[in-house]
């Protein structure tokens, strides 16, 4: 399958608290961008590298284009666009820049830059098998509850618990997502309809697949596919970088 990869890295990153985009923030003396960038081309599975960037981000861009000259002959077409206000609003913007051909996409957080070459393999594998969309998870650890502000104003806590789902059937979900590209156009095309209080729960591509009653598989993802959002995600990623888990 001609696959592309969309690589969505123009988020503010505020939670990280460095003052720059995320992708821009250093991890062992690179940017997280180019670790996720190099991450894709070593797993060889993609024909085009689509990069959303923060809008106007000019040492973002140079980067992409410095790298786009260091790849040798046959490495993937790399093409960068703006990306969007949302997430899916990015990841639309490199939709409408794939080439012509492409049989399938892949949805990768550039947040999620140390993400294995094998969990690429993974979801390829599954699309080559017939598979119209395929998510990457991992077992869930916690116990997760729902819970609800608090009626009385916030006494004594300021939240209840309203339910607890079993562990068993929980998943924690990354990227890459992989589609079928008409696949995800479609379910794209469909999210353009919700109001603003759905479009904002949004949180991944393959919600949106499932939404339009697609079946979605479900692949074994990787713990070293952190996705660098806080401090401390910062410092467990250097110490990957020092020696993976394996
Ligand atoms: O903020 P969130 O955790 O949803 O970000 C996940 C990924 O989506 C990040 O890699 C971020 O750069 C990207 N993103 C984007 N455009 C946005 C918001 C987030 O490309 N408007």
């Amino acid at each position: 399958l001609v696959t592309a990869v969309i690589l969505v890295a123009a988020g503010s990153g505020q939670r990280l608290g460095y003052g720059m985009p995320k992708a821009a923030v250093p991890l062992g003396g690179e940017p997280i961008l180019m670790h996720a960038l190099r991450g894709i081309v070593a797993s060889g599975i993609s024909s085009q590298v689509c990069i959303a960037l923060p809008a106007g981000n000019d040492g973002l861009r140079r980067l992409c284009e410095d790298f786009r000259e260091e790849l040798a002959d046959g490495g993937p077409l790399l093409t960068i666009v703006d990306g969007g206000a949302t997430r899916a609003d990015s990841v639309r913007a490199g939709l409408d820049a794939l080439m012509d051909g492409t049989d399938a996409v892949m949805v990768h957080d550039a947040a999620r830059a140390l993400t294995p070459d094998s969990v690429f393999h993974r979801i390829a594998d599954a699309l080559a098998a017939g598979a119209e969309a395929v998510i990457p998870a991992i077992a869930v650890v916690d116990t997760v509850k729902t819970v609800k502000a608090t009626a009385g104003g916030g006494s004594p806590a300021p939240e209840v618990v309203t339910g607890t789902a079993p562990r068993e059937d929980l998943r924690a979900v990354q990227t890459p997502q992989g589609f079928r590209l008409p696949t995800l156009q479609r379910a794209h095309e469909a999210a353009r309809s919700l109001d603003p209080q759905q479009s904002a729960a949004v949180t991944d591509d393959a919600m949106l697949v499932e939404m339009t009653g697609t079946p979605v598989h479900v692949v074994r993802g990787s713990t070293q596919s952190l996705k660098i959002t806080t401090p401390l995600d910062l410092i467990l990623a250097e110490g990957l970088l020092e020696g993976p888990l394996g």
